[in-house]
């Protein structure tokens, strides 16, 4: 039986160099901001994180053998800035550039198309310790990286994406101190917000020019936020949220718009623009890359940023308690298109279940379902002439899961800690099944996650007067 979808269709699994590489100092590279934040507000070394941990940087091959085994046409890998730049922002490291080289044609042997995000949240630690994203100088730094990764992989990388979730490494990362760089600090966030989408909008046109066939888009979370009563608060709260989280760097990119809810984020500390410098921002791109795990309600709450909170999710949950919502893909595939127009992948969605070995069996039935509901939601919004590309499931292994440690296991492949070993899940073979066409019912397929939520509700198109 056909699975259906469009012959050209990619499928994949997705990956982070931070979060599976280990071997952080290895030939010539130096640490990045994620590594020094790991040290110092999560406890992890980097030696444990390389002891325990995917050690793909020497395992890559292994896993190359496994997207195969998947029978998988596509994998989205990101490179880590610090082993390409590991002393400064104009000096390449040739060693660096090998290991990518190496796993790209390796990929392509097998007939595996690479895709390949350039900063996943790896900054360099000698950049970040110049300010970082806050530096106006950081975009003239991320071209100087984009250009030698471009001329070396350019001509075998035909998907490229400039960055991923931009909203995430801003407001996690330097307003809410979750994530590395670890700051609570509106100046730095607002003046990174404005170099983010430059740096974002000078490597879309360095690749182009280096490969005038490349496809090149941005990876962005977007998230549908429902209002958790229809008072007028609760529904102007959703509204700021929704414009913040879904908006804020894909309107200025895309629309040439600076969104309001920019100067009401950064107040004081919003960025000045030029007309000239948000016209810089248009450069164009082919695709969005949509992430997208699950969904938020939203209540007013005078003391939460932009007062604006959520509700605590409802079951079923995953281990990151995320609530299971697979028609939310459906809608923020939907949204995205409706507002900007362009061609999207699916670049990452995939859940966190703790499944265990048992007789050599990982037996992750949640995953499997997940999996199956959100596949179909992606066949709908081909149906309804929405124009997905690629589905990527997030990941192809259990791996760092950021400030969560290694507990959340997102992996088709469950990987032994200590000793390295990697099994399929039972859910990998569903996701092999899928695509050759063989598309049974997955185990709990009795489970309700698929009914509406009203989640519509965030779609632009519908007033957010009280009904
Ligand atoms: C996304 C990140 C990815 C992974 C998943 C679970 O926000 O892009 O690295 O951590 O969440």
């Amino acid at each position: 039986m056909e699975n259906s979808f469009p012959e050209n269709f990619m499928f994949g699994a997705t990956t982070s160099s931070f979060q599976i590489e280990g071997n952080y100092f290895a030939d010539g590279a130096t640490a990045s901001n994620w590594l020094t934040f790991c040290h110092n507000r999560l406890g992890y070394t980097a030696e444990l994180l390389s002891k325990y941990g995917c050690d793909h940087y020497n395992r890559w091959r292994e896993d190359v053998q496994w997207l195969n085994t998947l029978g998988l046409d596509s994998y989205r890998f990101s490179i880590a800035w610090p082993r390409i730049m590991p002393e400064s922002y104009d000096s390449v490291n040739s060693k660096g550039l090998d290991f990518y080289d190496s796993v790209t044609d390796t990929l392509l042997e097998y007939g595996i198309k690479p895709v390949v995000t350039l900063f996943h949240w790896d900054l360099p630690q000698y950049l970040e310790d110049l300010g970082g994203w806050a530096n106006p100088d950081s975009p003239k730094w991320y071209a100087e990286y984009v250009k030698p990764v471009a001329d070396r992989l350019g001509d075998r990388i035909d998907v490229w994406l400039t960055m991923n979730e931009p909203w995430v490494f801003l407001h996690l990362g330097m307003i809410k101190g979750i994530h590395a760089p670890g700051y609570q600090d509106l100046q730095h966030a607002g003046a990174a917000y404005k170099n983010i989408m430059k740096a974002h909008s000078q490597g879309a046109g360095l690749i182009r020019s280096v490969n005038k066939h490349s496809e090149v888009g941005i990876s962005c979370n977007i998230t549908p936020f429902i209002p958790d009563s229809y008072s007028k608060e609760d529904l102007e709260a959703t509204r700021r949220i929704h414009d913040y989280h879904n908006k804020l760097f894909l309107d200025p990119i895309l629309k040439g718009e600076i969104p309001d809810i920019a100067g009401q984020a950064f107040g004081r500390y919003a960025p000045d623009w030029t007309r000239d410098e948000i016209d810089e921002l248009q450069e164009p791109i082919d695709f969005i890359g949509v992430n997208y795990y699950t969904f938020y309600r939203i209540q007013h709450d005078p003391d939460a940023f932009l007062r604006a909170g959520s509700t605590n999710p409802r079951p079923p949950v995953t281990d990151m308690n995320w609530e299971i919502y697979p028609p939310g893909l459906y809608e923020a595939l939907k949204w995205t298109y409706n507002r900007y127009g362009l061609s999207l992948y699916i670049t990452e969605n995939g859940c966190a279940f703790n499944d265990q070995p048992e007789n050599g069996q990982i037996k992750d039935d949640y995953r499997s379902l997940f999996l199956h509901r959100h596949l179909n939601q992606c066949k709908l919004a081909l149906q309804d002439s929405i124009p997905v590309k690629g589905f990527f499931i997030w990941s192809l292994m259990d791996n760092f899961e950021w400030t969560f440690g290694f507990n959340k296991r997102f992996g088709l492949l469950y990987v032994n800690y200590e000793s390295k070993e990697r099994i399929l899940k039972e859910s990998a073979k569903l996701y092999r099944d899928y695509i050759n066409g063989n598309i049974k019912d997955p185990p709990n397929a009795s489970l309700d996650i698929d009914s509406l939520k009203n989640v519509a509700v965030w779609l632009d198109d519908i007033d957010f007067r009280p009904v």
